[in-house]
């Protein structure tokens, strides 16, 4: 196999601005440093960014890009957690946030066609008009874009009812390197023929080929819903109070929690409707969505509200209706920026357990902070046992920085133990491909590079990324 390009030629250089002229190609440093970062907040700066306008330049440019074996890094929003978007092994940068076309949205077949550019939550709010659903909705969702959604296989809250992006991804169209398009999957609900290549595409981080089109799954739109939030004084009664929904026969939509380090962190940015010193000693809260027809809602709050209490919550909020939900929700979703006041850095990890060992993981990690001197954050999708642990610690301190990644290590050993995942939603870039190997067989990780070999045999597409 010819080794990959180190660098961009002048001829390479030649041929990006003829195929991409004006604004579709940067090469100043100073705007392309932020198309070499994500928020993992790990960075390295891209040999140069196209940003192309059709499907016809993306087949030009692998077709180019595999003859010249130039490394390309398909990115978005670049709003993924593990690093995936970042070029640390070089390359070109490829932004396809310019193809954002909503192409169709259909009520007959429940299905639409987006280009990979369209931002998750404008989609969500054009589907909801024409009272139609797409349940994924990671943190990020006011940001980040389908394409990226799905290259990620985004999870998000409402993973517990309704799954994550890949349960909505009925078919792909990507161009992949020597410039074939592959349109795999359709508007057919159902598929069986031949192998699921619409999957394989489906969090593979850019190293399959490049998105062009996703024809995405709707729902009917559930006519209402309603938040509660449960605050609780110890963190063993929380997630008592979890499981107590479920014993009840509850499929709640979305199931979240967040311990007392996460809460002191959300505090210092927002007011919070939770009791907090001198007036109550908050130690986690839950925070649970439901949805329905109106008629079946006011029940299965009334049961929902019983499980609860059950528990010992020292306060029970309701928020009936997106206007009165959407503040709860908010908060939720800055967990993950607000740990930042609580340390300059921290390592935020997403790992997985069967749901039936959540309480063993929190308390686990838990321990595992306090015994490596390091402050642990838990929260997250509690419903479906995706714990974001955050290891808080200062990387200008080298003792804290190796008691952190210890930690951190530690952290998966426990998952493992457990029979859990290191990553349940956001993926295995440059933070975590270094621990593949700790949770993938040898036999695994050679069939997955069998079929990377197979997309992308002189290995072009985001290299370094992934399970090889
Ligand atoms: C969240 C991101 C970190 O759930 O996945 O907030
Ligand atoms: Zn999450």
């Amino acid at each position: 196999m010819t080794a990959l390009a180190t660098s961009l030629t002048p001829t390479h250089l030649h041929f990006l601005e003829a195929l991409f002229p004006g604004d579709g190609l940067v090469t100043r440093p100073e705007e392309m440093a932020v198309y070499g970062a994500d928020s993992s907040r790990r960075s390295a700066m891209p040999w140069a960014v196209v940003r192309p306008r059709t499907e016809e330049q993306i087949v030009e440019l692998l077709r180019w890009a595999e003859a010249e074996r130039v490394p390309l890094v398909p990115r978005l929003r670049g709003t993924g957690m593990s690093g995936g978007a970042v070029p640390a092994f070089g390359g070109v940068v490829v932004s396809t946030l310019w193809l954002n076309r909503v192409l169709d949205i259909d009520a007959e077949d429940f299905c639409a066609e987006v280009e990979p550019g369209v931002v998750t939550a404008e989609f969500q709010a054009l589907t909801q008009k024409r009272r139609l659903f797409y349940p994924p909705d990671p943190a990020s969702l006011k940001i980040s874009t389908l394409g990226g959604n799905v290259a990620t296989c985004a999870g998000g809250m409402r993973a517990v009812k309704y799954g994550v992006t890949r349960d909505y991804v009925l078919g792909v169209r990507a161009v992949l390197p020597g410039g074939k398009i592959c349109d795999a999957g359709g508007r057919a609900h159902k598929n069986v023929v031949g192998l699921d290549l619409t999957r394989l595409f489906v969090g593979s981080c850019g190293t399959l080929g490049i998105f062009t089109k996703l024809t995405l799954k709707l729902l009917p739109l559930p006519e209402s819903s309603a938040t509660v939030l449960a605050a609780f004084g110890s963190l063993h009664d929380a997630l008592e109070g979890a499981r107590g929904v479920f014993r009840a026969g509850i499929l709640p939509t979305a199931l979240e929690f967040m311990d007392a380090t996460a809460c002191r962190g959300i505090a210092q940015i927002k007011d919070v409707p939770w009791p907090t010193a001198p007036n109550g000693d908050t130690r986690a809260v839950l925070l649970l969505k439901i949805d329905g027809s109106a008629s079946a809602l006011a029940d299965e709050l009334a049961r929902l509200e019983r499980a609860l209490s059950q528990a010992g919550p020292s306060c029970l909020l309701k928020g009936l209706g997106p206007r009165e939900e959407e503040p709860l929700w908010e908060i939720r979703r800055l967990v993950s920026p607000a740990a930042f006041q609580l340390g300059p850095d921290k390592l935020g990890e997403d790992i997985a357990v069967p749901r039936g060992s959540t309480v063993q993981a929190v308390e686990g990690f838990q321990a595992l902070g306090a015994e490596h001197g390091v402050h642990v954050a838990c929260y997250g999708h509690l419903g479906d046992g995706n714990i974001h642990v955050n290891i808080i610690y200062d990387a200008q301190d080298e003792g804290q920085r190796a008691r952190a990644k210890a930690c951190k290590e530690a952290v998966f050993r426990l998952t493992l133990s457990l029979g859990g995942t290191i990553s349940g939603e956001h993926g295995t870039g440059i933070t975590k491909a270094p621990y593949v190997s700790w949770q993938l067989s040898e036999t695994e990780r050679a069939l997955m590079a069998g079929i990377k070999q197979v997309f992308d045999p002189s290995g072009i597409l985001n290299p370094g990324k992934g399970w090889v």
